[in-house]
């Protein structure tokens, strides 16, 4: 990885050109997360949201494609493979995301009215989930002992695109200063109560849900398009594979709150949580762990 002003990337050249090229719009929604944390979900609920008026239900390209083919990322997808791509016909709102930090998003994010919607998740199954992403890309099982490894390393603040509590501490801190501009999610919370989190998601992106389409089950009816396990078993995600060759199963697992314990001993457990407590004092952010 290269530390690039205080942060850890997997990659920097498309991330240099995205922050040289990228004119944001007033009407993007930009979706912000460290990987491992919602993504995916995100990716498809802003989607399906956006386009519910668009598409019958059988005829959304989500069940077609996967929700990275909708909403790239502007780091990779975009310009990390065309420095000069021309985002101009995309239709509007244009729903792109990436992983860089709140500090090194592009000025015209800040300066224009495009919002910014961030989506979080404790940091114990965040590097779980990580953990199985990158054995099923090598095709190698879980090795333990660079479980170990890694999460030691993540502790001093080594993983991709933190560390962990920089990154998401900057999303939280510019939540609390502009809560118009950037939404702050949680996966835990979003598991919990995908419907009052759901709507206001919605109504932040600007397409709130009428009376009407409550009563007509609207909303029950895109959750139910971008759960999991829907997702999970849709051909194109189960057998098809990204424009990188990486499997979309990958980005398809348990969605579990709590699936760290079947991998991290009670000891790391109390040692992450401790660090996440000294880092997070006086913030107001705290995780929900199980
Ligand atoms: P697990 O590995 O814990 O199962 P990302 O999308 O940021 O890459 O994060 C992937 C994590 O989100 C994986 O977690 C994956 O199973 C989960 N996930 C993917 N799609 C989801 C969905 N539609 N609803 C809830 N969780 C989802």
């Amino acid at each position: 990885m290269f530390l690039y002003k205080e942060y850890w990337y997997p990659y920097i050249h498309g991330i240099f050109s995205f922050q040289q090229h990228f004119k944001a719009q007033n009407s993007d929604l930009i979706l912000a997360s460290l990987p491992k944390a919602g993504t995916t979900w995100l990716k498809a609920l802003t989607f399906a949201i956006a386009n519910r008026n668009n598409y019958s239900p059988s005829e959304n390209p989500l069940l077609t494609t996967n929700p990275h083919g909708l909403v790239p990322f502007l780091d990779n997808a975009v310009y990390g493979k065309n420095p000069f791509f021309k985002l101009d016909d995309f239709p509007s709102p244009r729903i792109l995301a990436t992983h860089v930090t709140y500090s090194a998003l592009t000025s015209s994010i800040g300066d224009s009215t495009c919002r910014v919607i961030y989506v979080c998740r404790n940091p114990l199954d965040q590097f779980i989930s990580f953990c199985h992403y990158v054995a099923k890309l090598l095709n190698n099982p879980l090795n333990p002992s660079l479980i170990e490894e890694n999460f030691n390393l993540m502790r001093r603040g080594v993983s991709p695109y933190g560390p962990f509590w920089d990154h998401v501490l900057g999303y939280w801190k510019a939540n609390q200063e502009r809560p118009d501009k950037v939404l702050f999610l949680k996966y835990e919370d979003m598991k919990e109560d995908p419907v009052s989190h759901f709507k206001v998601l919605a109504k932040f992106m600007g397409f709130p849900f009428f009376v009407e389409e409550d009563r007509q089950g609207v909303v029950e009816e895109i959750l139910k398009l971008c759960s999991l396990d829907n997702l999970k078993d849709l051909e194109v995600n189960k057998i098809h594979k990204n424009d990188v060759g990486h499997p979309n199963s990958a980005y398809f697992r348990k969605g579990d709150v709590g699936d760290w314990a079947n991998y991290l001993t009670p000891s790391m457990a109390e040692r992450m949580n401790k660090l996440m407590e000294e880092k997070f004092s006086d913030t107001g952010l705290n995780f929900k762990f199980y």
